[in-house]
């Protein structure tokens, strides 16, 4: 039996405000929330029985949170495909999180720069993606799902606003999620440019995949953390692209807060 659901919400958080929201939290972006927020509930990937990660920077917890007056569940960490787990094993938190009545998530990720007129450390929210990964988390069903409409165009919206209203640089574009662990060669680069992409990363699209497939509304940020091989003229250095998640964070933060706190969309 699938335990994806066919329901259509067309809910956004700001018309479902008992409804929880979910953040993914990606590389160097974990430690940045859920301080000085109250906790409601705090589990680990194990315990809820989901796939744990193996890779530093990734650890693998649920936190729900009071974040400025809405229950938000942070999921600080990932698993990933080039760690061995298949498509439908990288998309377990995002059953999990429907099961339990999230409506909206949030997606964030490291990504390799591709557009020579975005930089490190800015922030693109994902317009579209290129699922490069040779999978779906939806083999053996259900089949044949929309993908003309993954990421919300009413979140897009609403992030837009938030951006311009704090003076937050908010890039748009097209993201492309391969399977890795390694990174790209320049080849591979001059190769995602051409085919229309502007970020290029290891993540996201499965679980965007698998969200609205469950009918929740999905929202993706990639933290440019460097310029993709080739563009760059330094060798990629994963210790490099934590430290730039971590230092690009508290813009992200700050446009979260905007956003959760924004005013309610017209009904
Ligand atoms: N390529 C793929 N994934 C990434 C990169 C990159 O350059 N940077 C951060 N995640």
């Amino acid at each position: 039996m699938s335990d994806h659901g066919n329901q259509e919400t067309g809910a956004g958080p700001t018309s479902a405000t008992s409804a929880p929201i979910a953040i993914v939290l990606g590389s160097g972006l974990r430690h940045v929330f859920g301080h000085s927020e109250r906790v409601l509930e705090d589990i680990s990937f194990t315990d809820a029985g989901l796939p744990a990660s193996t890779v530093p920077g990734h650890d693998g917890r649920l936190t729900l949170v009071e974040f400025a007056g809405r229950p938000v569940w942070l999921v600080r960490g990932r698993v990933h495909l080039y760690e061995g787990h298949d498509a439908r094993a990288t998309t377990a938190t995002v059953r999990w999180l429907a099961a339990r009545g999230v409506r909206t998530l949030i997606l964030t990720n490291a990504a390799g720069c591709l557009n020579p007129a975005f930089a490190p450390g800015e922030w693109m929210m994902l317009t579209d993606h290129l699922n490069l990964t040779g999978t779906s988390p939806l083999i053996g069903g259900p089949h044949f799902h929309d993908m003309s409409r993954v990421y919300s165009p009413q979140l897009h919206r609403e992030f837009i606003d938030s951006a311009f209203t704090r003076g937050l640089v908010l890039r748009e574009g097209v993201y492309a999620g391969v399977t890795g662990p390694q990174y790209e060669t320049p080849a591979e680069v001059r190769m995602l440019r051409l085919l229309g992409a502007d970020a290029v990363g290891m993540s996201t699209v499965l679980e965007a995949i698998e969200a609205r497939a469950l009918g929740l509304e999905v929202a993706a940020f990639s933290c440019l953390t460097n310029m993709a091989a080739g563009i760059s003229p330094t060798p990629l250095d994963h210790s490099e692209v934590v430290a730039a998640g971590q230092a690009a964070a508290g813009a992200f933060c700050d446009l979260l807060r905007e956003w959760l706190a924004g005013p309610p969309a017209a009904a």
